[in-house]
Formats: structure tokens, sequence, C-alpha cells
């Protein structure tokens, strides 16, 4: 323990990471929403956190989307309204500690000198698994959860390629790759049986949320006739056979939904 990380309070952290959760405006914690509600300035991403979730500030408060930015434009603003003496507020989707380029603002902030608190959030998978309702740590099944990405623009360390994840026959939390689907089945079919269910999960909490629960040798499949390319989880699990016997109609392409019966989309 860092006896140099101070405790949170709000003077002292004139700058909150808070997680916005997946989509719902109501999944945001409770803290998250008291802070957002005294912010000043709130800088998030039009493209990825609702705007009803801005429902919580005050009128007053300045609400900069920031999906047209750089680091290199939006931190400077942040920096100048600290020095102002604002509070500010970077609202991030799900959790701020996955895949959210959280890494450059710490360092950022560490760098200038200013004080900040992160408000943990629900991650997209906590969603995927609450609206599947299932456990994904089924005891003598599965008892570990990967959350993990392929090789896209970012590069993924050799040792996390996503075949050596597949061994391990883990639930798989797989985020950022739509666009790679027909890559990612074949690298875990290297290790997870061909008939192992996986979820398509598409905008979870949005209006327009999808789930397609599908065989995971027909996961690239599902993921070209739905034509989805951006905001798509899929969680691959052994824990998703009981929800896949109970519901195996939802193998029929007549059933593309597990809580939508019908779509424009399908
Ligand atoms: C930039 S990452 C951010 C992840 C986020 N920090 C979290 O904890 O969920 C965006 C990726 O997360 C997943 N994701 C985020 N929100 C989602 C949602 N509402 N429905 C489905 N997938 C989502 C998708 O894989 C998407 O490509």
């Amino acid at each position: 323990m860092n006896p140099s990380i101070p405790t949170p309070t709000t003077e002292r952290f004139p700058v909150q990471i808070i997680g916005a959760g997946p989509g719902d405006p109501d999944l945001i914690t409770v803290r998250g929403q008291n802070l957002l509600a005294q912010a000043d300035t709130v800088f998030y991403t039009g493209s990825l956190v609702p705007t009803q979730m801005l429902q919580h500030c005050r009128p007053t408060a300045d609400c900069i989307d920031t999906r047209s930015h750089t680091l290199e434009t939006w931190l400077p603003m942040l920096r100048e309204r600290v020095e102002r003496g604002q509070r500010v507020v970077r609202l991030q989707d799900g959790d701020p500690c996955l895949y959210g380029a959280l890494h450059e603002l710490t360092a950022f902030l560490l760098k200038h000198e200013m004080a900040f608190e992160i408000v943990p959030g629900v991650s997209a998978f906590q969603l995927a698994a609450a609206r599947l309702q299932v456990e994904l740590t089924v005891p003598k099944l599965v008892q570990s959860i990967i959350l993990t990405r392929v090789q896209g623009r970012t590069d993924v360390p050799g040792d996390e390629d996503l075949a050596s994840l597949a061994a391990h026959r883990a639930s798989l939390c797989l985020y950022l790759s739509a666009r790679h689907a027909p890559d990612a089945q074949d690298k875990l079919l290297a290790h997870y049986p061909p008939d192992t269910p996986v979820a398509l999960c598409y905008r979870l909490g949005w209006p327009d949320e999808q789930i397609h629960l599908r065989r995971l040798d027909g996961m690239a499949a599902t993921t070209r006739e739905t034509g989805f390319d951006r905001t798509v989880l899929y969680v691959i699990s052994p824990a998703l056979e009981a929800r896949a016997e109970a519901r195996s109609q939802l193998y029929s392409p007549s059933h593309s939904h597990l809580f939508r019966p019908s779509s424009p989309k399908s």
C-alpha cells in the first residue's frame, strides 16, 4: 500500500475519472453520479457515452465531447480548467481501467501534479453476464475469467496471443475484436470445442442492444450477418451452456435475440 495515495475527498481531487458503465444512464455508481452532479466541466467521448448520461450534470456544466479531439488538444483544456479551480470530470465508458487510454491520462495528471480520483464503473462484460443471467465462474466448470482483445491497430504482447489464452478454456470476454472475428474464431477453435457457446453482445445498455447466442464455429458468420463492426463484446464460455441448452431454439436463425424478439437488423 502506497501511503502517499491520499484518501478520496472531493476537495482534494480536482479531477475525477468516472466510469459511466456500458450504456444505461442509471448504471453509473451513486458516487459517480454525485460527483458528476458537482462538476464544472465534463470531458466525455460522445461515441461511447450516451448523452443521456449528461442528465446527471448541472445545467451550467460545460460538457465537452472529446471524440474529435486528440489527447494533445483536450488535456491542455483540462489542465487550464483545473488551474482555474474548477471541478473536472473525465467520464469514461464502462470501467476506466479497461481499454480506456487511462494510462495516458493518469501520466499527464501525475506529470502536472493534478490530484485525481478514479471511480469504477460497470464494464461491458459485467452487463453481458447480467443480461445473459449467468455466472461466469460456475464451480467445477470454469473458475477464471479472461478479459482480452485481438491484435488490431493496438499491439497485443505475443505471450497474450488469443490462441494461447484459449488453452485455458476459461470464460473469455473479447473486447474490441468485431472487425477481426474470423481470425479470433480460428484462434479460439485451437482449444475450445466448436460447440462452445458464444454470446455476441452488441451495444449493451443502449436502446438498440442485441444479444445473439451461437456456437463458437458460427461466431464469425454471425458477426458478418449482423454487420456489427464496433461496440461488440463476445463472451465465450462453457458457463453459457446451461443458458444455451435451456433455450436451444436460440441456435435457430429464426431466433436471433435472447431478449428482443424482433429487430430490423435480423
Ligand atoms: C474502448 S473499449 C472500452 C471498454 C470499457 N472501458 C468497458 O469497461 O467496458 C470499447 C469496447 O468495449 C466493449 N464495449 C463497451 N461498451 C459496450 C457495450 N455497451 N456493449 C457491448 N460492448 C461494449 C466493446 O468490445 C467495445 O469495442
